[in-house]
């Protein structure tokens, strides 16, 4: 598995691939879980390479505590790339690496990245999008995969891979649960032990509320604070999206209705 921290010496990794062979691409900020993997589980399976990026980046996190604190955990995150059959990690040091021009540049999309977590965390779709526009360019995958667990984002970068004619496939795949219910996560590792059991409850309430009214104040009660509870249409059929926080920590998900 080779580990490749510049763009430099990503292409001269991607060069040395045969012109025909496929590729695919998960990217990510790291902190790995089982979400993760099936993302490279999938991946694996369609595909000749697999490429995983993980950088952490700066630009849509509207946030500094929640940038500073975003979980890292490199060498379990390695474990599980090997164990997924990963040959190539990207993973650039310095966001420096990535934003040369200092972020001059940017992908703003001007409808559905305002709504939702985009109306919470403004500028956090530019962000995402001009991240991803980049990570495209740099590794050339021949398919990339996203969860449906952030799907608003995923819809965002399958409009972006239509609009700029990009020459590639975007895979969604489906949202991997705790027992529980709970959408694994990255910022679930930020969860004291109180809000571990309660998070649950996000998921648990949102399937089996009477109404959205009855959602939110069930779940108000119980100790999360709601930012939004919806039902929405989209191009891929209507879906109930939630966020909220929990202490310190905001939880997404999302179910198909
Ligand atoms: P990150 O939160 O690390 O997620 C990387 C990918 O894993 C995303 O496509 C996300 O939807 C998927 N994922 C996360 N949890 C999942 C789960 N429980 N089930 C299925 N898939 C899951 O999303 C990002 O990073 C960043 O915004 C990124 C696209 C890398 C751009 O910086």
């Amino acid at each position: 598995m080779r580990i490749l921290e510049t763009v430099a010496d990503y292409r001269e990794w991607r060069k040395s691939l045969p012109a025909n062979q496929t590729v695919g691409f998960v990217p990510t900020m790291g902190a790995l879980h089982d979400g993760h993997a099936s993302l490279l589980r999938a991946s694996k399976k369609e595909n000749a390479h697999t490429v995983l990026s993980i950088f952490v980046n700066p630009t849509q996190f509207n946030q500094k505590e929640d940038f500073d604190k975003y979980p890292k955990t490199w060498e379990q995150d390695l474990t599980i790339a090997k164990a997924s059959g990963v040959d190539a990690i990207f993973s650039p040091k310095n966001p420096s690496e990535l934003y040369p021009d200092d972020y001059k540049y940017k992908i703003t999309e001007k409808e559905f990245s305002n709504e939702l977590c985009g109306e919470f965390r403004p500028g956090h779709f530019d962000g995402v999008l001009s991240v991803v526009m980049k990570l495209f360019q740099i590794v050339k995958p021949t398919r990339a995969y996203f969860g449906e667990k952030d799907f608003q984002q995923l819809s965002l970068i399958r409009g972006m891979v239509d609009a700029y004619f990009l020459d590639l496939e975007v895979v969604p795949c489906p949202t991997v649960r705790e027992p529980s219910g709970l959408a694994m996560s990255s910022r679930n590792l930020r969860l004291t032990p109180e809000e571990k059991e309660l998070a649950p409850k996000l998921y648990q309430v949102m399937t089996s509320a009477e109404s959205l009214d009855d959602a939110k104040s069930t779940l108000n009660k119980l100790g999360f604070e709601v930012e939004y509870l919806v039902d929405k249409k989209t191009p891929f059929g209507m879906r109930r999206f939630v966020a909220a926080w929990l202490g310190k920590v905001r939880l997404i998900d999302n179910v198909k209705l």
